[in-house]
C-alpha cells in the first residue's frame, strides 16, 4: 500500500477524526489549534484518501521532549505505519537532543513493547516509580 509521509500539523478536523477513531475524547477545536500550532515537530500519513496517522513532538526542545498523539486509523494499523511514524519521530528527536536531554512518553496500555523496540523504559522500574498524571 501507497502511504505519503508529510511533516505537516493535521487540520484541526483531521486531529479530532484520528481521536475519535483511537477512541479518545475529541477535544475543542480552540484548544486544539493553540495545541497542534506549539508543537516541536508533527508528522502525518497520508493514502490517497487522506490522513491514516500521525504522531508529533512537544516540549521545550532541550532538556524535554515529549512523543505525543501518535495515532494509526485501526484500518491501518499492524501494517507498520505506527513504526514510520515513531522512526520520524525520533529522527526529529535525535536532532535537538543532547546527552541529558529526557524523552518521554504516555503509553497506552498494552502498548509497552510497541515502545520498547525503540529503546523506552517500562515505568515503574528500580530508577523510576509509575509516573503519574492528571488530566483536567
Ligand atoms: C500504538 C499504535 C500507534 C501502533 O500503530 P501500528 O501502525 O499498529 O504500529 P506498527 O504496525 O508499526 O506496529 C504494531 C505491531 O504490529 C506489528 N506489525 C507491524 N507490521 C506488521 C505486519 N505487516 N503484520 C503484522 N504485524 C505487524 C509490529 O511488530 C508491532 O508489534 P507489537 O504490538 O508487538 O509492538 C496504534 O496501535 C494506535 O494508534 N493505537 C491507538 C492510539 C494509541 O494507543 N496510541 C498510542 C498512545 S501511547
Amino acid at each position: 500500500m501507497q502511504f505519503q509521509i508529510s511533516e505537516r500539523t493535521p487540520t484541526v478536523k483531521e486531529y479530532n477524526a484520528l481521536r475519535h477513531l483511537a477512541d479518545w475524547p475529541v477535544l475543542d477545536e480552540r484548544m486544539v489549534e493553540i495545541g497542534l500550532a506549539n508543537s516541536l515537530y508533527t508528522v502525518v500519513i497520508e493514502d490517497k484518501n487522506g490522513i491514516i496517522g500521525m504522531g508529533r513532538v512537544v516540549g521545550d526542545n532541550a532538556i524535554y521532549l515529549h512523543i505525543s498523539d501518535l495515532i494509526v486509523s485501526p484500518d491501518f494499523q499492524k501494517q507498520g505505519v505506527g513504526s514510520i511514524i515513531m522512526k520520524e519521530l525520533l529522527k526529529y528527536v535525535d536532532s535537538v537532543a543532547s546527552k541529558g536531554t529526557n524523552i518521554g512518553l504516555m503509553c497506552s496500555k498494552g502498548r509497552e513493547p510497541f515502545y520498547k523496540s525503540f529503546g523506552f523504559l517500562e515505568r515503574p522500574n528500580d530508577k523510576f516509580g509509575a509516573g503519574m498524571i492528571k488530566v483536567k
